[in-house]
């Protein structure tokens, strides 16, 4: 049982976006920041948001009773829990981490505007729903604060299985009675396309074969879950995914890999505020490049039993970081990785690969006394022995948990607004920071 007692929460939509906020403060509150001693102490990492999104999708493929485990209590998987139950399916919280997803036989395979836009990673449903429905009218995604991030890929990449789509009104109309397997090479290693045509080629007559297929930790898990399901996906992970389709799906009981990002926020937090750490669950394996290049900055990283220790003895170097598609270093953690070095010693240079406007969180940080230089595609970050704490306004998930843990390393108080965006995708930052010993918490937003 859901501690609250209240099972519907999820599907309803009604989870706490700002757990561990005030009871009765005005929603969802500003997170205040004030450094202190080093960081001492363990946490427990949660199961990955953007594999949970694309796992809670992919239920629809199968009717019957589906579990996933260690799901983390953020606003975006009560959004697509929201939008499952807009299709006809009922998923609640049984549990603390654990959601049931019940899938009825008949699904109204329509994703509103409304939800879509309040959430890119919608835009996963579309496979699933051609698979199981053999038509889909999804609401295009729109832009937002990294650029127009297009889904030109994914509907290519679909047009290829035979699927016939219509882009009018804002919505995407996709027919597809008969799904069958075809050749997609990718233009790029999309994350989101990948996990599109994997949904909808399992479903498909025969065999698909994607090139140049995104290689992320979290196209593996899909591949994991579908697998146990009944299909057969070959290759995920590597640059070429081959799926048998057409077999019969059924429901599973899956846990999520650990969140990289997660983890990757609580390094930055010891390597801004010093001290030592261990991250109980997390995957060392899935941060390798990042943990690599946190040791030239002198961040101390290792794997032990059950998860991952990180040491920041002194004040952190500055480095040359460039953002890639797995397994380089990843775009979200890119905002984490300025924060850390506006606090190095020297002068660091970020090139963001990824998506063409991912820096606009940098003025919050130059409110903050940061020393940043952005011209394109690179950042040039001069360290600065402190910053000064500040109002700021996260501008997305990864910005906002960028702009908190800047705070450690702040004189003063930061006062962190826009936090709906930080609860979007970080389940408890406040109270796992606080469990570290940071001077960290919920204040009215004021
Ligand atoms: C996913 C992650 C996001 C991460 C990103 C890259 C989720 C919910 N989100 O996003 O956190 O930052 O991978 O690792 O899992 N592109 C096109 N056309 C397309 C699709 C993508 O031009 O049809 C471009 C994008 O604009 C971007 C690049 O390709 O420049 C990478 O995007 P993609 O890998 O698709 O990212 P997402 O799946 O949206």
């Amino acid at each position: 049982m859901d501690p609250t007692g209240d099972t519907t929460a999820v599907a309803a939509g009604r989870q706490d976006t700002a757990r561990g906020a005030p009871k009765g403060a005005a929603v969802p509150g500003a997170i205040r920041v004030r450094p202190g001693e080093p960081l001492a102490g363990e946490l427990e990492i949660g199961g990955a948001k953007n594999s949970v999104l694309k796992l809670l999708a992919a239920t629809t493929l199968a009717p019957g009773r589906f579990t996933l485990r260690r799901v983390p209590r953020i606003a975006d998987v009560a959004t697509m829990t929201e939008l499952l139950a807009s299709f006809g399916c009922r998923a609640w919280f049984s549990d603390r981490h654990v959601v049931q997803v019940e899938v009825p036989e008949r699904l109204t395979p329509h994703a509103s505007y409304e939800l879509v836009s309040r959430m890119r990673a919608s835009i996963s449903v579309l496979g699933p729903l051609l698979a199981r429905c053999g038509e889909a009218t999804v609401a295009l995604p729109g832009g937002d604060d990294f650029g127009a991030r297009p889904i030109d890929m994914h509907l290519s990449a679909l047009e290829r299985l035979g699927v016939d789509v219509e882009v009018s009104h804002g919505y995407v109309q996709a027919r597809a009675p008969r799904l069958k397997g075809g050749e997609v090479t990718l233009q790029w290693p999309s994350v989101g396309a990948t996990e599109n045509v994997m949904m909808a080629a399992v479903a498909a007559d025969g065999r698909t074969v994607i090139e140049n297929a995104a290689r992320e930790p979290e196209i593996a898990d899909l591949a994991a879950f579908l697998n146990r399901m009944g299909a057969e996906v070959l290759g995920a992970g590597s640059p070429t995914i081959t799926i048998n389709g057409g077999g019969p799906l059924a429901p599973v009981d899956h846990a999520p890999i650990p969140d990289r990002i997660e983890t990757a926020v609580f390094l930055a937090a010891v390597g801004i505020a010093g001290g030592e750490v261990t991250l109980r669950g997390a995957q060392p394996g899935h941060l390798r490049m990042l943990c690599d290049k946190l040791g030239e900055m002198d961040l101390r990283t290792s794997t032990v039993k059950g998860g991952m220790w990180a040491m920041a003895p002194h004040r952190l170097r500055a480095a040359e970081i460039v953002t890639l598609p797995y397994p380089g270093i990843a775009t979200d953690y890119q905002p984490l990785l300025v924060a850390m070095l506006s606090l190095a010693e020297g002068v660091g240079l970020v090139t963001e690969n990824v998506f063409a406007n991912r820096f606009r969180y940098v003025g919050e940080l130059l409110r903050m006394g940061a020393d940043i230089r952005v011209e394109g595609r690179c950042a040039i970050v001069r360290g600065r022995e402190r910053l000064s704490g500040a109002p700021v306004r996260a501008t997305d998930i990864r910005a906002g948990a960028a702009l908190v843990v800047a705070g450690l390393g702040a004189a003063g108080e930061t006062i962190v607004r826009g936090t709906h965006h930080i609860s979007r995708g970080h389940d408890d930052l406040v109270g796992k920071l606080q469990s570290l010993g940071a001077d960290v918490d919920w204040v009215p937003e004021g």
